[in-house]
């Protein structure tokens, strides 16, 4: 059974123009898809619908083979809480918080108690090469940094997929290519899977499987 699907997924924000159009896709366990295309293509809206984060105006979106449609809110948020982890471009930490702090921040959502989370963030972030800057406020750390604490918080609560939105866009490119492998590695060992949509052709190439969005689906 595949971590997630998409089943005839179509959705566009004026009635006669659709983004993507009768979109199929399988997310296995473990896997990793990188997922590009052009600028304003839907490549985000997409993530979010696989994330639920909105719902597609036609189609159907399986999760663990389960179909989300008749999901409340409630259930959707726990999902996302639970089993997804997110990255994004801009690394929307919070600010006045540690690294640690920022790190621990699914756990303790997830009802582990203050040193269960603190262990766990402690060692990811170690693995991550930042267990001098622990206590460093997240304002105060550089974009590579900050990416790697997002990379740490998205992973930390051992979710079940990953959902990364051009992780290594504001980054240069010596640190991109560091953090992306960074990223891959720990998904690897985690069996995490993960979801990546790039610009870069060699990111996309250190993926299991390479899909362009187009109008006439993931091709
Ligand atoms: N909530 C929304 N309401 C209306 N239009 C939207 C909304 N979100 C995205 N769009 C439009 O849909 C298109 C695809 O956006 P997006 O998914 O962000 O593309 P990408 O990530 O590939 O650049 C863009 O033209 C964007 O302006
Ligand atoms: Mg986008």
């Amino acid at each position: 059974m595949s971590a997630l699907s998409l089943r005839s997924v179509s959705h566009g924000f004026s009635p006669q123009e659709w983004l993507f159009k009768d979109l199929h896709f399988e997310l296995a366990h473990g896997e990793h898809v990188a997922i590009q295309g052009t600028s304003g293509s839907g490549k985000s809206t997409l993530l979010n619908i696989m994330a639920g984060l909105e719902v597609p105006a036609q189609g159907e979106v399986l999760w663990a083979g389960q179909s989300t449609a008749l999901w409340s809110a409630e259930q959707r948020r726990r999902c996302r809480q639970s089993e997804m982890g997110f990255v994004f471009q801009a690394f929307h930490l919070l600010p006045h918080l540690s690294a640690l702090q920022n790190v621990m921040v699914p756990c303790l959502l997830g009802g582990q108690s203050g040193a269960e989370a603190a262990l766990a963030a402690r060692e990811l972030l170690s693995q991550l090469g930042l267990n001098k800057r622990l206590d460093a406020h997240a304002h105060s750390l550089s974009g590579g940094e900050q990416q790697r604490v997002a990379l740490a918080r998205a992973l930390v609560h051992q979710p079940k997929v990953v959902f990364a939105d051009e992780p290594t866009g504001n980054l240069d490119t010596t640190t991109a290519r560091s953090t992306l492998a960074l990223l891959i590695e720990l998904s690897l060992a985690r069996r995490t899977s993960l979801v990546m949509v790039t610009h870069g052709d060699e990111a996309a190439r250190s993926m299991g499987r390479c899909l362009r969005l187009t109008q006439q689906g993931l091709v």
